[in-house]
C-alpha cells in the first residue's frame, strides 16, 4: 500500500518525506485554507518536494467551471492530480479531464455505488472517507472492503485511496482490506513508527552493548 500525506503544511511534509517512505500528497480546500497560503504557490511548492502524485482540489461545483479549474491545477506541475467531488458534475468533469490525459482523484466517496460510478468515469483514484462514516457510528472500513470487491469483480483499475484516516488502526486495516493507498494526517503517520516495547527493548540493547565496552566501527 502506498503512503500519501494528507496536509498542505510544507514543514510537516518535509519531515515526512525525510523518512523516505512517503509516495505522495493529498490536499483539499480546507487544508489549503488552513495553510493560510496562496493555493498556486503552496501547490507548486508541494509538487517540487516529490515526484509522486499531489492531489489538488477544484473549488467549483459546476461541471464546466470544474473542467476549467482542473486544467489550471494540472498546469501547475506535471505531478498534480485533480481532485473532484463525487457529484454528477464532478463525474462529468472527471471524464473530460481524463480525456485530456489528466489524472483525477474523485473525493467525498461514501458508498460503493459512488465508487463504481467514479471508476466508470475513469477516475485514477477514488477517496472513500473512512473517518467521517465512523464519526456517524457507521463502518468506514466496510466501505473499503466493498469497493475492493466491486473493483476486483469487474477489473476496474481505479486505485482505492483510503481517506479521512483518524488512527493507526485505520491505516493497518486499510492495508489489510486492500486499499491501494492511504492518505494519512502527519500526526497519525508519525504514530505508525512507535511502540513502547520497541523503545524499551532498544534502551536495553543500548545499555547492554555499552556494558561490553566494544565498538563496531
Ligand atoms: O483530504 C481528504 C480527507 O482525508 C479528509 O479527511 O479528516 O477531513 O475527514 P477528514
Amino acid at each position: 500500500m502506498k503512503i500519501f500525506i494528507d496536509t498542505a503544511d510544507t514543514a510537516e511534509l518535509e519531515a515526512a518525506f525525510a523518512t523516505g517512505l512517503v509516495d505522495g500528497v493529498t490536499t483539499n480546500p480546507s487544508l489549503i485554507a488552513k495553510s493560510g497560503r496562496d493555493f498556486k504557490e503552496v501547490t507548486k511548492e508541494i509538487c517540487s518536494m516529490t515526484d509522486g502524485p499531489v492531489s489538488a482540489e477544484v473549488a467549483s461545483t459546476d461541471y464546466k467551471i470544474m473542467v476549467k479549474e482542473g486544467r489550471v491545477l494540472a498546469d501547475l506541475a506535471s505531478n498534480v492530480v485533480v481532485k473532484l467531488p463525487l457529484t454528477v458534475d464532478g463525474l462529468k468533469a472527471c471524464q473530460d479531464l481524463t480525456e485530456d490525459g489528466i489524472n483525477t482523484n474523485v473525493t467525498l466517496c461514501f458508498t460503493a455505488n459512488q465508487a463504481w460510478l467514479a471508476a466508470k468515469a475513469g477516475a485514477t483514484y477514488i477517496s472513500p472517507f473512512i473517518g467521517r462514516l465512523d464519526d456517524l457510528g457507521m463502518d468506514g472500513m466496510e466501505l473499503i472492503g466493498d469497493i475492493r470487491a466491486l473493483y476486483d469483480a469487474h477489473g476496474y483499475e481505479t486505485e482505492i485511496l483510503a481517506a479521512s484516516i483518524r488512527s493507526t488502526a485505520h491505516v493497518q486495516d486499510a492495508a489489510i482490506t486492500g486499499a491501494d493507498v492511504a492518505t494519512i494526517p502527519p500526526k497519525v503517520f508519525n504514530q505508525l513508527f512507535g511502540h513502547p516495547l520497541t523503545e524499551k527493548g532498544l534502551d536495553a540493547f543500548v545499555k547492554d552493548w555499552a556494558s561490553t565496552g566494544q565498538s563496531i566501527l
